[in-house]
């Protein structure tokens, strides 16, 4: 296994991604260096998602070229609960309710996934609180079910507690652009920044640049028809704000005969 310090924490290189014997993905190169912060945007079913899943490994994506790199080592082979170990960390965009499942022991499972050995109930308790207690969360929420008629604050809450607990390397947050007040925002901002170091990088899939009035990305990257077709910095989501996204479908391609 290589680990160079010098290659970059994630590299994707001409990804291209099948799901249900349809092209989605249609040659993604992307690379994220640890302690950046990378938007992802993009009109709705460009590929985000997909390529958030591809990341983790979701079974329903099938590489159908290119590669995925984490610290220099080729995820292909690789499940997704290995992924998760290697210190990967996704966010889905619609959390999914586990009824019956409290709050505390999905936490718990998802560390003993990544961690590979549970922790003792004590120190688990302990580290819980105080990651509760950092992130304003009451104790009770510990008890509910999780994401089980949670609002989308709650839901961006539990997202956060998870991240903090598991400490990944990479996370890849897959945002969702409707239900996130402004209160939900700043969860998942602060929970970014909290978490913002030189050894971590992020993924973050947004639709508006409000976000990104709290946590300043490092680059900002348009998706179009399964392709990155433009990246920049900060300035860019901005200008996106401004003139939407039809001024970059010529770089796409978009409306070409030959695809
Ligand atoms: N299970 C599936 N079967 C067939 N097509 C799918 C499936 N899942 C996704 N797609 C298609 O893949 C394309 C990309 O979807 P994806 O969810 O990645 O887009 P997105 O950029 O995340 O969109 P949004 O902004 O709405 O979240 C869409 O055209 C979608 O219809
Ligand atoms: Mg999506």
């Amino acid at each position: 296994m290589s680990h160079s310090p010098a290659s970059p924490l994630l590299q994707i290189e001409g990804l291209h991604v099948r799901v249900e014997g349809k092209e989605i993905l249609r040659g993604v190169d992307l690379a994220v260096n640890r302690g950046e912060v990378h938007a992802l945007m993009g009109r709705n079913g460009s590929g985000k998602s997909t390529l958030s899943n591809a990341i983790m490994g979701h079974p329903r994506c099938e590489v159908t070229g290119g590669r995925i790199l984490f610290q220099g080592q080729d995820l292909a082979e690789l499940p997704t609960d290995a992924r998760a170990r290697l210190g990967i960390f996704l966010a889905f965009q619609y959390p999914m309710a586990i009824p019956g499942v409290t709050v505390a022991n999905f936490l718990r499972a998802a560390l003993r996934a990544t961690r590979g050995a549970d922790a003792p109930v004590k120190d688990f308790r302990r580290t819980v609180t105080a990651a509760m207690d950092e992130l304003g969360v009451d104790h009770a929420f510990a008890t509910r079910y999780a994401n089980d008629g949670f609002s989308g604050g709650e839901k961006k809450r539990l997202e956060m507690l998870q991240m903090s607990l598991l400490q990944p390397t990479l996370a890849v947050l897959d945002e969702t652009d409707s239900g996130l007040d402004i209160d939900a925002l700043r969860i998942v901002s602060e929970g970014i920044n909290r978490l913002r170091s030189p050894e971590r990088g992020f993924l973050v899939v947004t639709h508006y640049q409000r976000i990104l009035r709290y946590v300043q990305p490092d680059r900002v990257h348009v998706m179009i028809d399964g392709r990155i077709v433009r990246s920049g910095g900060p300035e860019l989501a901005f200008e996106l704000e401004e003139r939407g996204y039809d001024w970059l479908d010529a770089d796409a391609g978009v409306g070409e005969a030959a695809r």
